[in-house]
């Protein structure tokens, strides 16, 4: 059975495919489009799925839509009438949204793709979360729990999935929280309300926590009032999401954590100002993370599972994650790679596959790689057009060069293969550096990620060495696996790590498996017996602003454009002329 999976209309729109209950391919609209966050229909993703896979509209069996429009509708409708006459202004807006293209999605994908309407089914939003998280986890049975912003009216999920020996699988959602009571939107107006940008930012809110203290979290527990069921409710007061597009927080949340920040001043830490904004983050990742400690603790209780899976856009958050690993008596936590909305597009279709066509159960490829190929001929075409040094090397020789330049202090771009589907390059579409100096990564961020100074990079290891460099609890080499949970750097190698060490001590490390991106691995080895460190940073491969690369020419346009210094796509290397003055690798890390 061919199924195709779509995700759109609110962010991170993507398609997939699942062929015979096996996902084939799968592809955020963005990196096709090169529009970050691109959230219109996924038009160029879809036609690249059914492309790569060499099929045409006709020959699907289903496309499944993921999430219900309708309900989402009336939500909208609902929220904005319930607070009439404070939402009059929002609720054009909303309206003009939903009409525009939500509701009448059947129509659109039915024109678009030229299917007939019968052929056209719908998940709910939370559902496809569930389903992306266990449906593609190596586990037979698991608890679930999905936490986002908001989907029609679920904004929080709880239930459980099997996979039973007969071939048949499931997915129970035996609970949900609603809207507007929701987890995603209250660290949202904390991302708004620090002057980052909502359902993109919402991880500077988590890098800046680690330079505050949760001094504030009584307030913010104001905010957050937790039932005697277990569940929580936001305190409608403080909010105004739900009945205005102009802001998210109100004049009482004002009085309580002080006068915002605009976007257009900088975080100066030196400054008190800048200290409130970094305790306002410690804080509210602290309540984020203690609410869902307790919900995923009473959710073992009731379960008696050992597994774990999470998803939906809080499972980006991977100090939680830790949290929950270490506190919420899981053995283990799956979190797939995709967790947001963008990941929605494979659960839907897996989700159609398993619960509603009742296909047998297929293990799901454990990897994140899922997106277009990249070509090294074009790399070397467009690199030789314009007169730079191109090689095409043996793999020995190649990644020797390579980590011998990694060792004198070089910056490299990394492509590789199929690009990764979710927001974090896994080792396909990477910026690697040495992982020793504070100057790489001021570097890094200075003339080629042109980011804020707080933000951490991320350290990428061999699954043999992780232990050696990190303090993983039972359970963390899985969370690691896709960058998903943040773990102690050991104190005795934080000062010879300190480009991917936090200010805190944590990094969000990729624990790499050889099986999972050969390559990769190959370079970590060749790195680690040159350095004695098998450990490099690892940053996606884009400036900010822009999509992850995908093809080799934007790989090559992104190399021509900033600081990095040499360029890798399969067997061709380019190395930039006139490369900047390395930092070299200092004695006592060799
Ligand atoms: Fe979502």
């Amino acid at each position: 059975m061919k199924i195709l999976g779509i995700s759109a209309h609110y962010h991170d729109s993507a398609a997939a495919l699942v062929v015979d209950g096996v996902p084939v391919c799968a592809v955020q609209e963005e990196r096709l489009s090169r529009h970050k966050n691109d959230a219109s229909f996924p038009e160029s993703a879809i036609e690249w799925c059914l492309d790569h896979a060499g099929l045409t509209p006709a020959q699907l069996d289903a496309v499944v839509f993921y999430e219900r429009s309708m309900l989402k509708f009336e939500r909208i409708l609902t929220c904005a009438l319930r607070s009439f006459p404070r939402s009059w202004r929002s609720f054009p807006h909303a309206i003009k949204n939903s009409l525009g293209e939500k509701v009448w999605v059947r129509g659109i994908i039915a024109s678009h793709l030229g299917v007939p309407r019968s052929k056209i089914f719908f998940t709910s939003h939370h559902a496809a979360h569930a389903a992306a998280a266990f449906f593609t986890a190596p586990t037979r049975r698991a608890a679930i729990l999905t936490a986002d912003g908001v989907g029609e009216w679920a904004t929080l999920t709880a239930g459980h999935g099997e996979r039973r020996d007969d071939g048949r699988a499931n997915v129970t959602l035996l609970r949900e929280i609603r809207y507007p009571h929701s987890l995603g939107m209250l660290y949202s107006t904390f991302t708004a309300y620090l002057g980052f940008a909502v359902n993109e930012d919402e991880y500077k809110v988590m890098g800046l926590a680690a330079y505050g203290r949760p001094t504030l979290a009584a307030q913010v527990r104001k905010l957050i009032r937790r039932t005697p069921d277990g569940a929580f409710a936001l305190a409608p007061e403080y909010f105004e999401y739900h009945t205005t597009a102009a802001r998210s927080y109100s004049s009482m949340f004002i009085e309580l954590f002080g006068p915002p920040r605009s976007s257009y001043d900088p975080i100066d830490l030196e400054t008190a100002e800048g200290r409130r904004f970094a305790d306002c983050a410690a804080s509210v990742q602290h309540v984020l993370e203690e609410t869902l400690v307790d919900i995923t603790r009473a959710l073992q209780r009731e379960t008696g599972l050992r597994d774990l899976c999470l998803g939906g856009g809080v499972a980006l958050n991977g100090v939680a994650n830790a949290r929950i690993l270490a506190e919420s008596g899981f053995e283990r936590v799956f979190v797939p790679p995709a967790p947001g909305d963008a990941g929605c597009a494979l659960g839907a279709a897996l989700y159609a596959d398993r619960v509603y066509f009742g296909n047998p159960d297929r293990d799901v490829p454990d990897h994140p790689f899922w997106g277009p190929h990249v070509d090294a001929r074009e790399l070397a075409q467009a690199a030789r057009e314009d007169n730079q040094s191109v090689q095409d090397l043996d793999e020995p020789a190649l990644l020797d060069y390579v980590a011998g330049e990694l060792a004198a202090g070089r910056i490299v771009g990394w492509m590789e293969g199929a690009s990764e589907l979710g927001p974090r390059a896994l080792g396909h579409r990477s910026v690697l550096a040495p992982p020793h100096s504070r100057e790489t990564r001021d570097r890094l961020n200075r003339d080629i990620k042109y980011r804020e100074d707080f933000r951490p990079f991320a350290p990428v290891v061999t699954i043999e060495a992780a232990d050696r460099f990190f303090e993983l609890p039972a359970g963390g080499v899985r969370l690691a696996r896709f960058m998903s949970g943040v773990f102690p750097v050991r104190p005795e190698w934080r000062s010879r790590l300190a480009a991917v060490t936090h200010v805190d001590g944590s990094a969000r490390l990729q624990v790499l498996e050889r099986d999972m991106a050969p390559r990769l691995y190959a370079l970590l080895e060749a790195y680690g017996r040159r350095s004695g460190i098998p450990v490099l940073l690892n940053t996606s491969f884009n400036v900010a602003g822009e999509p992850i690369v995908n093809r080799a020419l934007e790989g090559y346009s992104t190399f021509r454009r900033c600081g990095i210094d040499l360029l890798v796509a399969g067997p061709t290397l380019v190395v930039k002329r006139a490369a900047l003055p390395a930092t070299p690798l200092t004695e006592e890390v060799a």
